[in-house]
Parts: structure tokens; C-alpha cells; sequence
């Protein structure tokens, strides 16, 4: 019998900070409680943090996301490879790269997930900043995204402009021949003035965009948490309905 393709998404968001990696180890959790062996992929890191036990070893430095995307996979994995590249600078990927001359090559990002695609049966991969961040001269992570041919999970940040940020991402997805399988509202500013009414709006447009009979799952709301981690998340998304199938 044929194994089960490896279900798997692309997590963007409309902005860097706006919780794509709590949403992606929230979803990894969740597929981990559906007993699916579940693996997180961050094909770039950009600022990582020199541990003590480093001594100045390049290859010991930690970036939180990959920290977090690590311990949220269900199988013990390194940091390479959950992360082919670890930059030091927080800076724009292609800056970081090019200060510490190292080039991003995609082709080493689709063979991560690859490898990581013939250890799991779920994958959980997730992007940099914005769906158009660029890699290097030439490529961005939306063509990334388009190269894996992954559904789109997109993480819209709760704040004012996230609106306009949503709906240009939804056709920049587009635009790549993406499908917009679900998005999540999660809350960067509790005190944001109609925020039901922006999810509401964002919604609404979304659908709107999407082909027709193409359905945009509306996974929740994540509230400003006081403990912002991956269970506590989880619990306030529903991905019941979302079509994980490859495009
Ligand atoms: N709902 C929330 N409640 C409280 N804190 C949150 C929430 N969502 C995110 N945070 C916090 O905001 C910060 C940014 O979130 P996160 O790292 O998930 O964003 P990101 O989109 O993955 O950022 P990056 O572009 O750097 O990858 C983190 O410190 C995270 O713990
Ligand atoms: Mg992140």
C-alpha cells in the first residue's frame, strides 16, 4: 500500500511579528493531537543569539523560532534541520545573507523540506516577515511558497492596516497560482477599536477573493495571551474544514 502524502502548509503572515511561528506550533500541536508524527521548517532565520556553551562556534547559535518550531515537532530534530540557515543579523534575510556571505540557495530549502517530508507525515512550514520577502537577487519567499505548491495558512496580525495587509497578501498567494487555505486572526493589539468588525471585513473579502468554490476556513481568533505558547493557542483555532491538499 502507497504511504499517505505528507500533509503539509505554508505558513505567511501579513508582517514580520504578527505570530506565524505561534500559529504554526499551535497547528503542530493540533496535528500532533490528531496523531500525525509532525515536523516545523524554517527555511531562513535571520537573528540568532550566541548560546554560553557556543565558545564561538557559528553552527551553536540559536534563533528563537527555530527553538520553538523544534520543540513544538513531535520527532526530536536538529536545528539544521528545522533551519538550513541560521543568520545571525535580524535583518532582512537577503542583508543578513549578504553580510555574512553566505548565499540562500531555494534549492536547499526544498530539499529541508523534503528531508523532513520522509521523517514526518505532516509539516508545518513557515515563512519570513511577509509572503514577499526576498531570499536573494533573484527569488522571494513567495516563490519559495510556489515551488513547494503548499496551501497557504495565513496569520493576519490584529492591529489597524491589517485589513489592506491581508487582502494584498491573499493576491499576492494568488498571483503565484497559491491557494488560500485558511487564515487566523491573531490579536498583536488587544486594544484595537472594532476589531470583531475587522475579522468580520477581512472575512468577508477574503471569501471574496477566493475562486469560486474555493473555500478560505476562517481557523479563530488567537487573544493577546498572557502566556503566548503553543497549547494555549491551539485552543482558540478550529482547522476542521481546511483542505490541506497540494496545489
Ligand atoms: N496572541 C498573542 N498573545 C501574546 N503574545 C503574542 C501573541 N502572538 C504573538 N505573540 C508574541 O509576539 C511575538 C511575535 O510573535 P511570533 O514570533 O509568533 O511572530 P512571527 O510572525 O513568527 O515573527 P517573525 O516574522 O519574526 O517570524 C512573540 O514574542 C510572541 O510570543
Ligand atoms: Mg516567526
Amino acid at each position: 500500500m502507497m504511504p499517505a502524502p505528507v500533509r503539509a502548509c505554508f505558513v505567511t503572515g501579513t508582517d514580520t511579528e504578527v505570530g506565524k511561528t505561534l500559529v504554526s506550533c499551535a497547528l503542530l500541536h493540533a496535528w500532533a493531537q490528531e496523531g500525525l508524527v509532525a515536523a516545523g521548517l524554517k527555511p531562513v532565520a535571520a537573528g540568532a543569539q550566541e548560546p554560553p556553551e557556543a565558545q564561538g562556534l557559528y553552527s551553536q547559535w540559536v534563533n528563537e523560532d527555530v527553538e520553538q518550531l523544534r520543540q513544538a515537532s513531535s520527532l526530536t530534530l536538529s536545528s539544521q534541520q528545522v533551519s538550513p540557515y541560521v543568520l545571525r543579523t535580524p535583518v532582512a534575510p537577503h542583508l543578513a545573507a549578504r553580510r555574512e556571505g553566505v548565499h540562500l540557495d531555494m534549492q536547499v530549502m526544498v530539499q529541508a523540506y523534503q528531508h523532513l517530508c520522509g521523517l514526518a507525515q505532516a509539516v508545518v512550514v513557515e515563512g519570513v516577515g511577509g509572503f514577499c520577502v526576498p531570499l536573494n537577487e533573484h527569488q522571494d519567499t513567495s516563490d519559495l511558497a510556489a515551488q513547494l505548491g503548499l496551501p497557504v495558512v495565513l496569520v493576519v496580525g490584529l492591529r489597524l492596516g491589517c485589513i489592506n495587509h491581508a487582502l494584498l497578501t491573499s493576491q499576492a498567494i494568488a498571483a503565484k497560482g497559491l491557494r488560500l487555505a485558511a487564515w487566523v486572526a491573531n490579536t498583536v493589539d488587544a486594544h484595537m477599536p472594532e476589531l470583531q468588525n475587522n475579522v468580520q471585513a477581512i472575512h468577508e473579502r477574503l471569501q471574496l477573493l477566493a475562486p469560486v468554490g474555493q473555500q478560505v476556513v476562517y481557523a479563530g481568533c488567537v487573544p493577546r495571551l498572557s502566556e503566548p505558547v503553543a497549547e494555549a493557542a491551539a485552543t482558540y483555532l478550529d482547522w476542521r474544514g481546511v483542505d490541506w491538499r497540494a496545489t
